[in-house]
């Protein structure tokens, strides 16, 4: 058992953000499975979205956001955080991000769907740095215990307690120790929830392996309403590689002026689609050019080609991407890259308000695993980490204020592991596992249709039982945990798709084209 006052389960850009705030007045426990750095956080590459150029307004940025999002964002979100995103980047700043300057002012690139620069920087390792002084500014802090290798396998409610059945009040969650294959309570007045999305839910995916799905589902089991989960965002540029399989190449190249071109004709074939944005236009109508030109081709991949402009500058700008290319024999200054789209971005998930709060007493949700009416259809580019630092000290502001009304724990009962054995056939979990993958890429993937989409939910079905049955006999071990996520935010997906009888942003499916007059959001019910 661990007792303390707040608990956190994410050390990302949305966990620490959060973690910091509230260890002002309060002793915090973070939670990481795996390392503390092996979230999405620590791959973004582009940057993050603020107004800071001159000639840029909000009312530019809160455009540009529900234009993205295909009309589905609530517009009162979008208006909180693209206001509070300046005060964001000076926080940052104050941690000692070494963002990109020119001539003292930061340097400002672009990406899809904006339509101004406003991006801010480290180069196109933007994330790793983020992370970094997050992590840095949390170690140092005497009131932050900061705890990797804990997989969280459910949040602690009344659901699973004797003793206060019933209640839905949260009051921090079971974790297993990967080290010592034990599982732990850890017992907090007030729990965050900064888990990330479910990327790998998709066989093609630029998220870390972790990206699981696991507060998603963690917070649906306990009962909390998920929503827009069918909205899933491919990234148009992944790199194209036998071996490597999930390098991004930042929206930022085409941003600087890099090309689609088809491999074959050399065709610059984004006029035959959005002549009018290119290169430029959101990520769901770039995506989906991508996929439609391998298709309709019968293409291994699309190219994307910067060799047009000067080596120094294309360096410069992308030394990462340069680095890492240079060591699979492919230099960008000279040659265009072969690039595929991937899932990159869980829009949907747990429904939260301004204040971050969730369905349940006593949880609190930010960043990717969650649903809070930014991102609406469709995430505008480097909008992401923003709405983590939003959400991250939103929460923490929100939990400040109530914490005299929050009760002490109840006694919380010893995770019981009296029914269960170690599993003789962990090749299930694999086998399970690669299968929803697969699934999920080939029949729920960029282009959908309701047959597709019906033949996914049988097989999710078929699947549920043997998870459950499994997990319901073996000891628990990271990968069983994860499985069991992943397969509840196959279902969440799906269910959610099968629910949309139209084409919006990210959903599109053949059955129902035209995008209906109203939008209105996916909201599924426990
Ligand atoms: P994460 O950073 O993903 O952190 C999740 C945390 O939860 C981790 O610490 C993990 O260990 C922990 N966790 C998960 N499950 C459990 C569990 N069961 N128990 C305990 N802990 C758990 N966005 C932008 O705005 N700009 C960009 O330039 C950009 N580039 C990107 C590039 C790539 C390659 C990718 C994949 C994403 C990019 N994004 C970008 C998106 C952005 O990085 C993420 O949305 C954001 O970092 C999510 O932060 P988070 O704090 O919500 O979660
Ligand atoms: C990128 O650099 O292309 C990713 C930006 C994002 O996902 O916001």
């Amino acid at each position: 058992m661990n007792d303390c006052d707040i608990l956190v389960i994410g050390s990302g850009a949305a966990g620490l953000t959060a973690a910091l705030a509230l260890a002002e007045t309060r002793r915090v426990t973070v939670l990481a499975k795996g390392s503390l750095t092996g979230g999405s956080t620590a791959w973004a590459q582009g940057g993050i979205a603020a107004v800071l150029d001159a000639g840029d307004t909000f009312d530019n940025h809160i455009r540009d956001t529900m234009v993205a999002g295909a009309g589905l964002n609530r517009r009162e979100t979008v208006e909180f955080v693209i206001e509070r995103a300046p005060h964001a980047i000076d926080r940052l700043v104050e941690l000692g991000v070494p963002f990109n300057r020119q001539s003292g002012d930061l340097h400002l690139t672009r990406e899809g769907g904006h339509s101004h620069r406003r991006i801010v920087h480290v180069d196109d390792a933007t994330g790793w740095a983020v992370q970094d002084a997050l992590l840095k500014a949390a170690e140092a802090h005497p009131n932050i215990a900061l705890l990797p290798g804990q997989a969280c396998i459910d949040l602690i409610t009344g659901r699973n307690q004797q003793t206060f059945s019933g209640s839905g009040r949260v009051w921090g969650a079971y974790a297993l120790d990967e080290a010592s294959g034990k599982v732990v309570a850890h017992v907090a007045r007030a729990t965050v929830l900064a888990t990330g999305g479910a990327g790998r839910v998709y066989q093609f995916s630029t998220a870390p392996r972790g990206a699981t799905g696991d507060g998603i589902a963690m917070a649906w089991r306990a009962g909390c309403r998920v929503a827009n989960m069918e909205m899933m965002q491919f990234h148009p540029t992944c790199l194209y590689n036998l071996e490597v399989k999930n390098f991004l190449i930042t929206e930022a190249v085409r941003g600087e002026g890099g090309h689609l071109l088809h491999p074959e004709t050399g065709h610059r074939y984004m006029v035959d689609y959005d002549a009018e944005r290119m290169e430029l236009a959101p990520r769901d109508i770039v995506a989906r050019a991508n996929d439609d030109q391998i298709k309709r081709y019968g293409l291994d991949y699309v190219h994307l080609d910067i060799s047009h402009l000067p080596p120094e500058f294309v360096r410069r700008h992308f030394p990462t991407i340069h680095e890492k290319l240079a060591g699979l024999g492919i230099d960008m200054t000279r040659e265009p890259i072969p690039v595929v789209p991937a899932q990159h971005y869980t829009c949907g998930g747990v429904l939260i308000g301004l204040n971050a709060r969730t369905d349940l007493p006593g949880l609190w949700a930010a960043g990717e695993c969650t649903e809070s009416g930014l991102h609406g259809a469709n995430r505008l580019a480097s909008n992401s980490l923003l709405e983590c630092f939003v959400f991250g000290e939103a929460a923490a502001r929100d939990i400040a204020e109530c914490w005299d009304r929050l009760d002490d724990p109840p006694p919380i009962r010893e995770w019981d592991e009296s029914r269960v054995t170690d599993s003789d056939e962990e090749v299930v979990i694999k086998q399970n596992w690669t299968e929803i993958r697969r699934m999920m890429w080939n029949y729920v993937g960029i282009v959908r249709t309701t047959k597709r989409l019906e033949r996914a939910q049988h097989r999710i079905e078929l699947l549920a039982q043997e998870i459950e049955d499994y997990y319901g006999s073996f000891r628990v071990t990271t990968d069983l945990i994860e499985l069991r996520n992943l397969h509840q935010c196959a279902d969440l997906i799906v269910r959610s798709a099968l629910r949309r009888h139209e084409s919006r942003g990210l959903h599109f499916t053949l059955d129902y084209p035209e995008t209906l007059p109203k939008a209105h959001d996916t909201v599924l019910i426990p």
